[in-house]
């Protein structure tokens, strides 16, 4: 498919989405998120891709969804096309992925970064949901999910007054995993990609969904489900492999089944 909003590539078992419209600091408008969604169901339909990064330009990750698109629609078509759904689907991946970001993470564009399971940010990085500046709130995610991160004190500031926060407010806040100079950025992201990709797939789906179970049960439910997946790990291959090349000193050699 021939994208105009966004570049895709792979690289080895990585598959790499770069969001560009440059001319608009990468604002998500419906064509981008579309087409988003496209490379993402290629990605996950291919056994090849054990993870995938999402990544930006220098300046922006994505300074928002496009305001321009969004400025004269009426209540009724955001209610009837369900406005913002769509975007939701990035959380739904059951691959993992990784959002590389650098420069601006506004409103969408944060909570972009935030569907996905890593943020790994440049040194130059500015998160914020400045919605509240034109009038409106977060729509795709960002009362919820920003809270349930960074907590309520930081997350109620920042919807309540649009302050942005820089890469080191966002890492002691719990919102990245890492800072690393911007000039290395993408290689840090590709490469802990990688590192994933290299794993058992099947064990690194399990973990995801395990993980992201904590976000929606009590603790002892969610401590329930580990364990289920935990056993169910022992059905596998991989976990024979991986124990075996242990016990022998030697790397393992995982089939994902
Ligand atoms: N939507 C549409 N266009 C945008 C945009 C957005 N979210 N953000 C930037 N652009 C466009 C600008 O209009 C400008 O285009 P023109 O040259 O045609 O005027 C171009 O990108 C460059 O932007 P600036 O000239 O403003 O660049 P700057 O460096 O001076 O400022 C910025 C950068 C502080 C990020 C500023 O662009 C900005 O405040 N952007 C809007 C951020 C925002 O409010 N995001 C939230 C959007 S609402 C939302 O996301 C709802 C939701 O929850 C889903």
């Amino acid at each position: 498919m021939a994208y105009e909003t966004i570049l895709v590539e792979t690289r080895g078992k990585v598959g790499l989405v770069t969001l560009n419209r440059p001319e608009a600091l990468n604002a998500l408008n419906s064509q981008l998120i579309g087409e988003l969604n496209t490379a993402l169901d290629g990605f996950e339909k291919d056994a090849g891709i054990g993870a995938i990064v999402i990544t930006g330009s220098q300046k922006a990750f994505a300074a928002g969804a496009d305001i321009k698109e969004m400025q004269n629609l009426s209540y009724p078509e955001t209610y009837l096309e369900d406005f913002i759904t769509n975007w939701d689907r990035v959380a739904s991946r059951r691959k993992p992925i990784i959002a590389a970001v650098a420069g601006f993470a506004l409103g969408g564009g944060c909570e972009l970064a935030m569907m996905c399971d890593i943020i790994i940010a440049a040194d130059t990085a500015k998160f914020g949901q400045p919605e509240i500046k034109l009038g409106v709130m977060p729509g795709a995610g960002g009362t919820q999910r920003l809270t349930r991160i960074i907590g309520k004190a930081k997350a109620m500031e920042l919807c309540l007054t649009g302050r942005m926060m820089g890469a080191e407010e966002a890492e002691r806040s719990g919102l990245v995993a890492r800072i690393v100079p911007a000039a290395d950025l993408l290689d840090d992201a590709l490469k802990t990609a990688a590192t994933i990709a290299d794993m058992s797939l099947p064990i690194v789906m399990m973990t995801k969904e395990s993980v992201n179970r904590a976000y929606e049960t009590t603790l002892s439910e969610g401590i329930r489900f580990e364990r289920r997946l935990f056993h169910a790990m022992f059905a596998t291959g991989d976990q024979k492999e991986g124990m075996a090349a242990f016990v022998d000193k030697r790397k393992a050699d995982f089939k994902n089944r």
